[in-house]
């Protein structure tokens, strides 16, 4: 657009082309203008109530009032590895209470920003000290991990993981994948709840695939952005984890707090390191504090000390279990009537996928231009490779998405 402004010329930034909106969050920055009374954002991945608003969950509000209500605390910096008591709570939430890399103290735990910060220093730490520069991911996978890795300063590849034509997991194109890949190289894996696609590999195809990393020397790491959000049990949700770290080998865990414990904008997260020996361990976690200092010198107290008093207050962690057990619930229930009302109506194809896949998205298999059409037409918001976000959501839309779904199908191949 030209300029109306004659200062603008002699801007050292004149010449600054304007940037793409992010291909998730520009969704919702499409919905807010959007004026129709029609209108649904499933584009992001947040949870909704029925009455579709963001929820705090209960159990929140009450550990932020015991914050605030404690005199004693004080608004001084945390170590640049966070809270000592957040990072050993984590640690036991993702490998188990009884894991036996926890007793031997081989695990760091360091409290970074979220999901995305845990993934950003584990890979920057990675691209420091470790042998191997090339980290693959699945194909397709959440559009943030190609960047944030490639600008950690590894190399990025993808394996097989989705079939377009079972909307479920391309097995063999996997351990095809994974077989051929560069020994020692580094292997993202969606602990659960696999964004965008929401298939996750049988347990029987996990001990598959832990096998055949570790006959190459693969070295995992996990993104754990939806414990106990999937299957409603945050134990189920990290067995793939567990099954990885009781074999004694090295492992990688990046846990997000945003979905599990409705703490999005706090941004409280961890990346836990599994070594071979304690002493490991420690110079892994020296090592840790040289990524982080420079980056952010140290991470935000609010959030981590809200997750640290629920998580140590048997009372508060079991309210905790019961209303994460509820969204992931409510989540389901979406799925099974999102999948009964396409019946009914008779939308050609099979959409049994629906109520197959799990966690907070479906992968419709809907194209680009069936999504173009039913913003235009419906005023419903996803991102163009037809995920939906089932926690958006609610018994009042199921039935406007199904219609929007079955014109899209029958009039547009
Ligand atoms: C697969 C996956 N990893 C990580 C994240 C990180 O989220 P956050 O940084 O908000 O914890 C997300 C969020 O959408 C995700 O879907």
């Amino acid at each position: 657009m030209a300029s109306q402004n004659p200062n603008e010329s002699l801007s050292v930034f004149s010449n600054i082309a304007q940037a793409p909106e992010d291909p998730i969050l520009g969704v919702t920055v499409a919905f807010n203008k959007d004026q129709s009374p029609l209108k649904v954002n499933l584009g992001v991945g947040a949870y909704r109530t029925e009455e579709g608003k963001p929820l705090v969950l209960n159990v929140v509000r009450k550990a932020e009032q015991l914050l605030v209500n404690d005199q004693s605390r004080v608004k001084e910096y945390l170590p640049i590895t966070g809270l000592a008591d957040f990072n050993k709570l984590s640690a036991k939430l993702i490998f188990g209470a009884d894991s036996p890399a926890i007793q031997e103290s081989r695990v760091t735990t360091v409290q970074c920003l979220s999901g995305t910060g845990s993934l950003r220093v584990g890979g920057e730490f990675l691209a420091r000290h470790y042998h191997e520069r090339t980290i693959y991911i699945p194909q397709p996978t959440w559009g943030n991990h190609p960047k944030i890795f490639t600008l950690a300063g590894l190399s990025v590849k993808t394996y097989r993981y989705y079939d377009p034509s079972t909307r479920g997991l391309n097995f063999q194109g996997l351990l095809e994948d994974l077989t051929a890949a560069t020994p020692g190289a580094i292997v993202l894996l969606h602990a659960c709840a696999h964004n965008p696609t929401g298939v996750d590999p049988t347990v029987d195809q996990w001990e598959q695939i832990r096998r055949l990393m570790r006959s190459k020397g693969l070295l995992p790491f996990f993104d754990s952005a939806y414990q106990g959000f999937a299957s409603g049990s945050l134990d189920a949700d990290a067995q793939s984890v567990r099954m990885f770290v009781a074999d004694g080998g090295e492992c990688f865990a990046a846990q997000s707090y945003a979905k599990n414990m409705g703490l999005y904008g706090e941004r409280v997260g961890a990346l836990s390191i599994v070594c071979k020996s304690a002493d490991v361990a420690g110079r892994v976690e020296s090592q840790l504090k040289l990524v982080i200092r420079p980056m952010y010198s140290n991470p935000p107290i609010h959030g981590a000390s809200i997750v640290a008093t629920i998580l140590k207050n048997s009372e508060m962690y079991n309210e905790w279990t019961m209303e994460l057990k509820a969204m992931a619930d409510r989540i389901i229930s979406m799925r099974q009537q999102l999948f009964d009302a396409l019946q009914t109506r008779g939308t050609p194809g099979d959409w049994s996928h629906i109520i197959k896949q799990i966690g907070m998205f479906t992968f419709t298999g809907l194209n680009s231009e069936q999504v173009a059409f039913m913003t235009k037409e419906y005023h419903i918001y996803m991102t163009s490779d037809g995920r939906i976000s089932m926690a958006g959501l609610s018994s009042r839309t199921v039935p406007h998405l199904a219609d929007a779904i079955h014109v899209a199908v029958t009039s547009m191949t």
